[in-house]
């Protein structure tokens, strides 16, 4: 073939990589969310930069070799680096140090041993801290190397990032890696599953995710770290090398990572490569290789840069930890919170000399996306995480259809839905089980809530007594609860012989459960735990309706587009997502059963009917400071009766603050905003109590 054809072809595929690396590169740096495993997108990019090596022409302004990372998102202010942030070029294999090295040599025009630090490469993300006079001034990601994201705001919750410097230069940027330890990010997982919010694929996306947050209130509630090795800006050096920088920023109090090691000559780079590698699963963060960088400031200065890395420092990448091997079933577990969890069980494989058998496969439109089914030869990966993942299909068996996700509880057998968001009109990721009343897997969760002090508020009843009798199989669902003294009365094995209980307060509890018997309608609405229904959408039921039957009758035929639903939409205050969730339970079969069994033994009864008469009828109420005649609770309740709204913050909306003894910042702020004030008496007063 002639060169003009070569090179027409390879145009073609430098273009069709160039979109695909550009189309990763966008879901890698603006939605933490890769589409690939990093070790596919190195793959891709060594391709790409191999037909630039060939065909020099493809190489023009165009071009990706051109570029760091991708611009910063919208919703970001800019920051422009001083100097700009840039990447590393990557190695792979052993011989490539010694190639590096001789590279640096034969730039310097040295035949001297040269020094270089070697550290490792951690897999978070990179970020400049600007201090002036000593005084942190803002905080940049990387964005596309020029121009970064303001994450200022952000950076000032991280608790090892010092907000101000002793004896540090007028100018000094500290550069280093934002990210989050392995058993923060399992943990906060396990917390984002239990609210059915986004699960991060894994350290590096959780510290991006948690990073690039419009509100700094839930970056300060992630657990962030950062190690400082590199910088920007400096007005006057502190030091000449590479470790006279690093053990600086040491002293001026930023976390610099204990693995770094000068290294007089390539063999010793690579023995502390293979320490680290060693190392790599007992540490508790990710990391993805060994950055080695040249020692002396002054050669670093002569070396330079090329494109977008430097020449005097590369990135020695470790190799993927992924393995082959057979998917044997998709595992469908049902948390506490009822979200409907598919786990891959997979024929046991050791995948970076660990043994793995189990791997996550995140939810149903994961599974979807890269068409994984039962039978398949899947590619596992166990980059650091601590949860394997699929990373791709290898083939599928001969025959073998695509996996279908349950639409029923594996549990209880009750529906299992994914709520539809009513602005974007999506799909929600989690499928979640509408059984909560008749789902095992839901139980304990639900038993706590059932019991909790603005539900049913059983005194006796607590996490610990609702664990020890579920285990016991004394308890198991709400109705148990309320025939637990009868069958006690039958039983051989008494409650008051268990180790904890006794017989006073075994008859106490009996007590206490008995005066549930009856309860005001908002409490045991409240109680069901339907989805979206805390305590003020179940007054609105309570008031709503005379009766729970008569709510009942409504909610269970509220499918959409009934006239059921219309009433419950038409309730002030219900929208479609909290309607939604009432008729999914209600015309789930199995709560219907466990219902009646609820309502044998308990009987509630309608809320008092609002007073519209009453002078805060209508009308915005908050109380601060503590009461001394009632509870903050029945000063709540005893408001909603008499028709207020009742908010926890002041607000221009706000008709009346009621501020008990000391009363803070409420108090200040209601008088800066000109809103009625009045003490608790004057509250009893109004409220219409009869304090004789
Ligand atoms: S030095 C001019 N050192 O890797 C050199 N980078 O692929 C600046 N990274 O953007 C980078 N650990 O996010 C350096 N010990 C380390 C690193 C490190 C992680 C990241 C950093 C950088 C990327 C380049």
């Amino acid at each position: 073939m002639s060169r003009k054809a070569d090179l027409a072809a390879a145009r073609a595929e430098h273009e069709r990589l160039g979109a695909a690396l550009t189309e990763h590169d966008r879901a890698y740096y603006q939605e933490d969310a890769p589409k690939i495993s990093d070790a596919d997108y190195d793959a891709l990019r060594r391709r790409y930069e191999a037909l630039e090596a060939e065909f020099p022409e493809l190489g023009g302004a165009g071009s990706l070799t051109k570029k760091v990372g991708a611009a910063p998102a919208e919703k970001f202010a800019k920051i422009t680096h001083a100097i700009p942030m840039l990447s590393l070029g990557n190695i792979f294999a052993d011989e490539d140090i010694f190639e590096f090295v001789a590279r640096v040599k034969r730039f310097l025009g040295s035949s001297a041993d040269i020094a270089f630090t070697a550290e490792p490469k951690i897999d978070g993300l990179s970020c400049s801290l600007r201090y002036e006079r000593g005084h942190l001034v803002s905080a940049a990601t990387r964005g596309d190397g020029s121009v970064g994201e303001d994450v200022t705001a952000n950076v000032r919750t991280i608790a090892a990032i010092p907000q101000k410097l002793l004896d540090a230069p007028d100018v000094l940027e500290v550069r280093g890696e934002i990210f989050m330890s392995k058993a923060d990010f399992a943990a906060l997982n396990a917390r984002q599953a239990e609210a059915g919010e986004k699960i991060f694929a894994n350290p590096r996306n959780a510290a991006a995710g948690s990073l690039r947050q419009l509100d700094p209130s839930i970056t300060a509630r992630r657990p962030l770290r950062f190690f400082a090795y590199a910088w920007g800006e400096v007005s006057a050096m502190p030091a000449d090398t590479q470790a006279g920088m690093i053990a600086c920023f040491a002293g001026l109090g930023f976390p610099t990572n204990p693995l770094t090691s000068l290294c007089e000559t390539p063999e010793a780079m690579l023995a502390h490569f293979r320490a680290i590698e060693a190392q790599r699963a007992t540490l508790d963060y990710d990391i993805d290789g060994v950055v080695y960088k040249v020692n002396e400031l002054a050669l670093q200065g002569r070396l330079g840069f090329v494109a977008r890395a430097p020449r005097w420092a590369v990135a020695h990448k470790f190799p993927a930890e992924q393995a082959t091997t057979e998917l044997l079933a998709i595992d469908i577990q049902v948390g506490r919170t009822g979200a409907l969890t598919p786990v891959a069980k997979l024929k046991p494989v050791t995948v970076g000399g660990v043994v793995v058998s189990n791997a996550t496969l995140h939810n149903e439109d994961e599974i979807a996306r890269k068409d994984i089914r039962v039978g398949d030869t899947v590619v596992v990966q166990r980059a650091g995480d601590v949860i394997p993942q699929i990373v791709s299909v290898v083939s599928h068996q001969e025959g073998a259809p695509p996996y279908v996700f349950p639409q029923t509880c594996p549990a209880c057998g009750s529906a299992a839905l994914r709520e539809i968001d009513p602005k974007t009109g999506e799909a929600d990721a989690v499928r979640r089980c509408t059984g909560s009343l008749a789902c095992p897997a839901q139980a304990i969760e639900k038993l706590r809530h059932f019991c909790s002090r603005n539900a049913f508020d059983i005194e006796g009843l607590g996490d610990k007594q609702i664990a020890f009798f579920f285990e016991k199989g004394l308890i198991r669902t709400a109705a148990d609860i309320f025939t637990l003294e009868e069958r006690d009365r039958a039983s051989l094995t008494k409650i008051e012989n268990f180790e904890g209980f006794g017989k006073v307060s075994t008859r106490k509890l009996f007590a206490a459960i008995a005066a549930r018997k009856s309860i005001v309608l908002n409490r045991f609405i409240f109680g069901l735990g339907i989805r979206h229904v805390g305590e003020t959408n179940a007054i609105r039921f309570a008031r709503a309706f005379e009766n729970f039957e008569a709510f009942r009758e409504v909610a269970r035929k509220a499918a959409p587009g009934t006239p059921e639903r219309d009433h419950l939409n038409a309730i002030d205050g219900i929208g479609d997502v909290v309607a939604e969730a009432v008729a999914d339970f209600f015309i789930e079969p199995h709560n219907e059963a466990a219902l009646d069994a609820l309502l044998a033994q308990v009987t509630p009864f309608p809320m008092e009917a609002v007073k519209s008469d009453s002078p805060v009828a209508g009308k915005t109420v908050v109380f601060t400071g503590s009461l001394q005649k009632m509870t903050r609770d029945e000063a709540k309740a005893l408001a909603e009766r008499l028709g207020a709204k009742v908010s926890g913050s002041i607000s221009k909306k706000t008709d009346l603050l009621v501020a008990g003894a000391d009363a803070g910042s409420k108090l200040a702020k209601a008088r800066e905003l000109g809103v009625e004030t009045i003490d608790e008496d004057g509250w009893l007063r109004l409220a219409g109590v009869d304090e004789g």
